[in-house]
């Protein structure tokens, strides 16, 4: 099985919280009657292949070898999300991933040899996963359809406006990986703002150019001679989460307060595991679960 290298421990707690969360999602669906008529979907769209094999980082982090990181015992702890998503029982009822790697996407091919019961659920679009979701949201009917919605780039290839889709849903979960330490923080450049093309991706992931205000203030600079006016970034790690999840709130009805940072081996918080519940009705409960999966 070839498999895909990325991610540190992080990862692993990283796709611990989401298996939880799938378990008690599939749970309470399969459990309630009323809620039988519903067709649940799992969507990956930064798919991978449905395995990984830990970064140095990761293997030094938890002590062991690189090399010991093909033994069998330790393949347990490096399925990747779809495999994850696909072994939770309760089953769900479809399984959508995207990837726009060929490699990843032949990789992906084999989950339906490897669970023949489930293989004419799972549908696999190669793709940009932006353009997929975004499709793929104005065609759910809402009546019939729930899902949750797992986000996980290497950085910042979410687009506000894919979140924005998945919102208006009113019928898919978001967890999503927000790019804090790992990008969004050094594209917010300590000497004034940003150049044009970092402020450009900036704004397609926030959806608005507000964060300009939000993270740099006008001051004053004196030279011996003279004094300018400059924009100081004045962002810290902390205010940049709580800004995006101010964010998420203004498109979803309920959003999880405590989003869980993912620190790389220096403490540094590299991602912020974000969630967001779209349907009016489920998402009290829905971020309740999801708040106390994210406690730390
Ligand atoms: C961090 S990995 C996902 C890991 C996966 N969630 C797991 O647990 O195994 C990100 C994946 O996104 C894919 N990718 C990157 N940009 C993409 C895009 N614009 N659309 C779709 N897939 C993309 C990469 O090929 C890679 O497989």
């Amino acid at each position: 099985m070839s498999s895909h290298q990325f991610g540190g421990r992080w990862t692993e707690e990283k796709l611990g919280r989401l298996k939880k969360y799938l378990a008690a999602y599939t749970k309470i669906f399969k459990a309630n009657e009323r809620a039988s008529y519903l067709r649940t979907t799992f969507v990956d769209a930064f798919a991978g292949t449905g395995t990984y094999t830990a970064t140095k980082e990761s293997s030094q982090a938890s002590g062991v070898e690189p090399s010991d990181v093909y033994d069998e015992d330790a393949a347990a702890f490096q399925k990747g999300s779809a495999r994850i998503a696909i072994e939770v029982e309760p089953s769900f009822d479809h399984y959508l991933f995207i990837d726009k790697k060929t490699s990843h996407i032949q990789e992906l091919e084999k989950l339906r040899v490897q669970f023949p019961d489930k293989a004419n659920r799972i549908k696999i679009v190669q793709g940009d996963a932006n353009k997929v979701l975004k499709d793929w949201c104005h065609q759910l009917n809402r009546q019939k359809n729930r899902a949750v919605v797992f986000l996980d780039p290497y950085g910042m290839a979410v687009e506000w406006s894919t979140i924005e889709a998945i919102s208006q849903t009113q019928a898919a979960d978001l967890w999503l990986l927000f790019p804090l330490g790992q990008a969004v923080n050094r594209l917010l450049t300590k000497s004034g703002p940003p150049p044009q093309a970092w402020s450009n991706r900036l704004t397609t992931l926030f959806g608005t150019e507000e964060w300009k205000e939000a993270f740099y203030r006008p001051s004053l600079q004196m030279s011996l001679f003279d004094s300018e006016q400059i924009l100081e970034k004045r962002a810290t790690l902390d205010g940049i989460g709580k800004y995006f999840v101010e964010r998420l709130s203004t498109v979803f009805p309920k959003v999880a307060d405590n989003p869980l940072p993912l620190r790389n081996s220096k403490n540094v918080p590299i991602y912020l595991l974000c969630f967001a519940a779209s349907n009016l009705k489920g998402a009290p409960t829905a971020v309740r679960i999801a708040q106390d999966i994210l406690k730390q």
